[in-house]
Order: C-alpha cells, then structure tokens, then sequence
C-alpha cells in the first residue's frame, strides 16, 4: 500500500497519469450477487439533462448505467432526494448493496445510515472527494469506499487558475459593472493587481494542488510554496520550482494567494480558521475548492468584510447546495468586491462526467467480477484506509 502511495505521487506531475493507473492492481475482497440493489445520488439536471445527454452526472441520464445494469439483472435505484428519514436516500440504503454518490450533490452516509445500512458493501464516489461518507464508520463496518482518483483533477486546476486571476485582477466587480450600464475604471483599477510577482502557496499539493502549481509556471509569480504532509518527490519539487513550508502558521504569512487543495478530513476541517487567518498577509486572496467545511464560513465572511481578506473564491460549500441565505453568496471585502462563489461545478465539466462515468462503470465492474480495484481508486477497504491522503495515520 504503501508503494501504491510513493507511486500516486509520482502520478500527479505525470502528464498521463490514468494510463499509469491501469498497471498497478490491488484485490478487494467481494462476494458480488448476481441480483444487487444499486442506489445512485445524483443532481437534478432538468432540461439542461434532456437536452444534453453528456451531462452524465444526473438523475436523468444516471451516469450512461441503466441499460448495462439491469441487462446484468440489478436493480438500479437513482434519485436526487436525499434529505430526511422519508427520502428515497434513506429508505433505500438499508438494504442497497452498492452506492453510488457525487461530491456535487452528496448524498451524506452518516454513521447513523451506516448503521441501518445492513447490506452495503461498497461506496463509489463518481468523483473525487469521499469525505461525504464517514469513512470511519465504513471502516467499522468493512465496507469499501473507492473514488475516480484523477477523473476530473485538470478541471479543479484549471478552475482554481481562474479564480486566483480573478480575483487578483477584481474582474467580477468590473464585469457586474458593466452590465448595470455603468463605466468608472478607477473603481475597479483601485483594487486590480498583476498576479506576476505574487506569492502563491497550496494547502496540499497532490493531484489538483501540485497541477495548479504546474499550470502558474508561467505566470512568473515571485514563488510557489506548497504546505502537505506528504512531501513532493524531489524532482517534482525542482520541475516548477516549488518551496516547501512545514508550519502551517508560516506558509500563510508568507502567500499573496493561498489555495485549498486537501481533502476534508479530522484534520482539515475548520483549517482555515479566525486564528489562522490571523497569520495570512493582510489583503490576501484565498480559493478554496476542496471543500467548504475546509474554512470556517462566518470567519471567512468575517475576514472578507474587514479587508483581512481581498477576495474568496470557490464552489464548494459546507452544506450542498448551499442554503438561499448563505453567507457566501454575497459576502464582500469593504469595496464591494472579493467574491468569486459559483455553485459546486468545478469538477463536472462534460470532459470530467465522462472520465467519473467509465470510472464509476470501470469499478463496478471490477466489483461485479470480484476483480482487482486499482489501488489509487481506494479510499477505504478491509476496515483500513488505503489512501495516504485523508490525513497522518
Ligand atoms: P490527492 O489525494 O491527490 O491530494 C490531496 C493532498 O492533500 C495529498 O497530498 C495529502 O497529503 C494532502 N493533505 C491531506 N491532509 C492535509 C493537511 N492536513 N494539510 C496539508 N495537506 C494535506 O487529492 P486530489 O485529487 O488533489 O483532490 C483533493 C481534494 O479536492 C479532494 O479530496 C476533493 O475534496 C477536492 N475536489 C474538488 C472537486 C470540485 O469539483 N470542487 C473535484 C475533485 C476534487
């Protein structure tokens, strides 16, 4: 296991990281029926759903899973309700065998589920992030929680370059400026800046955190750090020049933008709190697309309202979806800018729903033919967990 984890670092700067995936086998032991209860959670996708059949990731096209399931002789159960003892999340997972869920509308298996759920065997993120589980009540019970390690990692980064420009250079104010019919430069100029220069640090630099890093190379930032446990291979750390800080304290007080790249985990939530963001250089910007729970939300907002904070950016929230009057939606810094919040979509662009779908479909039938899972995919299994990533064990 622990080769598996040297090697998925290696895989993170690799540029074909999936292909390397195949090649590394680890067995999971599964006595699979022939007749499974399989419960998906999925988002409601209404017309967008019907009208684009990529969007995979919906209750209506229900990951491309039904016609290859029920061929099989499995009963396929997907819904996006998922709150409260009468909805069909609840009603279902006492006897499901496999679920099913997305970390964009995460169906929550608390332990308390976990408890009723007497049949349930394996978990499957259709994505990345498994902290809607508690892992350590699957752990308890043996049932196995796997996620599509990789599936949308180039989408997070990508989206998580956007937010730092844009926050740095204040576009959404000057944007939402524009289409009020208004034209005042200065308003906008007072509060933009260049990011060539800045400071630019990850909270975790695995998959996303270390391509993140890689994709600011070229931005001539003054320079990259990264804060994680789990040290980069040294030739990783020389490719983009990046800097490692052991203490947490230090790495923020050292970053012009601090970017949250951890999973959601014991150790990381409530991370960034009022006492850290105490240490971040005055007027930082901070892009958090792990998880919302990663960041206190009033100190967040709190920091934001008194400057402490330039901008927050991100899509993902401590409950999902987030309620109408969450904070987040229209927190600004004191110049009525800073905010960068879109829904949790970051990793479900088309691209990222048809790698997580032949991911989730790939899984499924290694469990359906007791065949080896590939490790890097393995969160929890046989009552350990597999992954280095979800804290120092
Ligand atoms: P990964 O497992 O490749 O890397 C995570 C890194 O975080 C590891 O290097 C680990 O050592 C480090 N880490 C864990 N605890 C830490 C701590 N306390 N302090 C510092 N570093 C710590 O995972 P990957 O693929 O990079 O994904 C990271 C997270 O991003 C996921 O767990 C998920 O929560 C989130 N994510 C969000 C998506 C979105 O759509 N917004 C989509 C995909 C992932």
């Amino acid at each position: 296991i622990m080769g598996c984890y040297s090697w998925s670092k290696q895989a993170c700067y690799s540029p074909l990281p999936h292909d390397l995936l195949k090649s590394h086998q680890l067995t999971i032991r599964t006595t699979p029926n022939s007749n499974m209860k399989i419960l998906a959670i999925l988002y409601q996708g209404g017309n967008a759903a019907k009208e684009e059949p990529r969007l995979l990731g919906t209750v209506e096209n229900e990951l491309g899973l039904r016609e290859w399931l029920t061929s099989l002789g499995h009963e396929f159960i997907v819904s996006d309700d998922k709150e409260g003892p009468d909805s069909v999340f609840e009603k279902n997972i006492v006897d499901a065998e496999v679920l099913i869920t997305t970390p964009f509308h995460p169906g929550y298996l608390t332990a308390d589920l976990i408890n009723k759920a007497k049949n349930l065997k394996i978990c499957i993120t259709a994505g990345v992030g498994s902290d809607h589980v508690d892992l350590n009540a699957a752990r308890s019970r043996a049932i196995s929680v796997l996620e599509v390690t990789g599936s949308n990692v180039v989408s997070v980064a990508e989206h998580v370059v956007m937010s730092i420009l844009l926050l740095v250079r204040n576009f959404v104010p000057a944007h939402e400026m524009i289409e009020r019919g208004d034209w005042q430069v200065s308003d906008i100029a007072r509060n933009a800046f260049d990011l060539e220069g800045k400071v630019v640090g990850t909270i975790g630099a695995g998959r996303i955190g270390y391509r993140v890093l890689q994709r600011l190379v070229p931005f001539n930032v003054k320079e990259l750090l990264y804060y994680d446990y789990n040290p980069l291979p040294e030739q990783a750390a020389k490719d983009i020049n990046v800097r490692r800080v052991e203490k947490l304290e230090d790495f923020v007080s050292q970053c012009d933008v601090v970017t949250v790249n951890c999973p959601l985990h014991e150790g990381t939530r409530g991370l960034v709190n009022a006492d850290l963001l105490k240490h971040f250089k005055k007027g930082a910007w901070l892009v958090n697309t792990a998880r919302g729970a990663i960041c206190d939300k009033d100190a967040v907002a709190a920091a934001l309202k008194s400057g402490q904070l330039s901008g927050y950016s991100g899509d993902v929230w401590n409950v999902q979806p987030a309620p109408k009057d969450h904070v987040w939606r229209t927190m600004k810094n004191p110049l009525g800018g800073g905010n960068g919040m879109v829904p949790h979509y970051s990793g479900t662009t088309l691209d990222a729903q048809a790698r997580y779908a032949a991911g989730t479909k790939e899984i499924l039938e290694n469990y359906f033919n007791g065949a080896p899972q590939t490790p890097a995919n393995i969160i929890v299994d046989g009552g350990k967990y597999v992954t280095g990533s979800y804290g120092q064990r």
